[in-house]
């Protein structure tokens, strides 16, 4: 990382889409170079392009993989080592929303596998070039990782492991300067509450309008918590104030009020 919160590259995964895509959007203009992955390609090339008009001086390349995939993540690494990123941007994930019981186990499989296993061996392939280059990684959570939510239930365990693991990463990476930061976002305007629907107009995670953060401030205060050094980032002043709710909630009260299941 250079200085004044500049980089030199930044790899972006979940880029075709969201936050992703925001977080390109944000860093084009403060970027050597950005390394964007994710299925669409096609999506990508077109978001590509956009920068590319708008910042000549940041190059932008484009990588197709599913990350659910190991052999795909194997053949990703090494293009990903080669590009000496010193930020590594693991955004990529998915929810899944409705019942335990009643979930498909692909898609159950696939949130596993791209929020948990995905994030995880990036980071462990990427850590000697992040180490070399005094770089950062931030790992999207989600506030979700605080609560156990019914109806929510791999997606929120998915996400209690992000934050976790980033807090420890965060410790051991601190004599090699590297940092961890931990996104933890409530709700925000992207693809991700469609694709979290069992079918396009089944129910969805219940959350007020009211409640929602533009992805261009999630990602700006998300930049400005990396340049502090933070561990953690609630982006907007509600989000914050949720989380302190949630944190200072003893466990008997929690389980109260989980247990009213608000559905949509
Ligand atoms: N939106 C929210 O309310 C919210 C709240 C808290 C946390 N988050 C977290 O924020 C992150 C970004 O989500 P978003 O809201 O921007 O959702 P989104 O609009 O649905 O974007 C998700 C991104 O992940 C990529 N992705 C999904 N499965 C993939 C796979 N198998 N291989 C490669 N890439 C894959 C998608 O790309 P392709 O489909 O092209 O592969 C897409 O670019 C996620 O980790 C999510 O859990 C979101």
């Amino acid at each position: 990382m250079q200085a004044g919160g500049s980089f030199g590259c930044v790899v972006i995964t979940g880029a075709s889409a969201g936050l992703g895509a925001e977080f390109a959007r944000q860093l084009a203009p403060r970027s050597a170079r950005l390394v964007l992955v994710a299925r669409r390609v096609s999506l990508m090339e077109t978001l590509a392009q956009e920068l590319r008009a708008q910042q000549p001086a940041c190059e932008i390349r484009t990588w197709g993989c599913d990350l659910r995939e190991a052999a795909a993540r194997e053949a990703l690494l090494p293009v990903l080592k080669a590009e000496t990123p010193d930020l590594l941007i693991n955004n990529a994930g998915l929810g899944d929303y409705g019942e335990f019981e009643t979930a498909d186990w692909e898609k159950v499989n696939a949130m596993l596998q791209v929020n948990i296993t995905a994030l995880t061996h990036l980071a462990k392939g990427l850590l000697p070039e992040l180490i070399a280059r005094r770089g950062a990684i931030l790992n999207v959570s989600s506030l979700a990782s605080l609560l156990p939510i019914p109806d929510f239930a791999v997606y929120a365990a998915t996400k209690a492991y992000v934050t976790s693991f980033s807090e420890a990463l965060r410790i051991e990476m601190k004599p090699h300067g590297v940092r961890v930061l931990a996104l933890c976002p409530g709700p925000v305007r992207t693809e991700f509450g469609q694709v979290s629907r069992r079918s396009p107009d089944g129910p969805g995670m219940p959350a007020k309008k009211s409640f929602y953060v533009p992805k261009e401030q999630v990602v700006l205060e998300t930049l400005t918590a990396l340049e502090k050094g933070r561990a953690r980032v609630y982006p907007a002043l509600k989000t914050t104030l949720a989380a302190r709710v949630i944190s200072a909630m003893p466990l008997c009260v929690m389980r109260l009020v989980m247990g009213m299941r608000l559905r949509r």
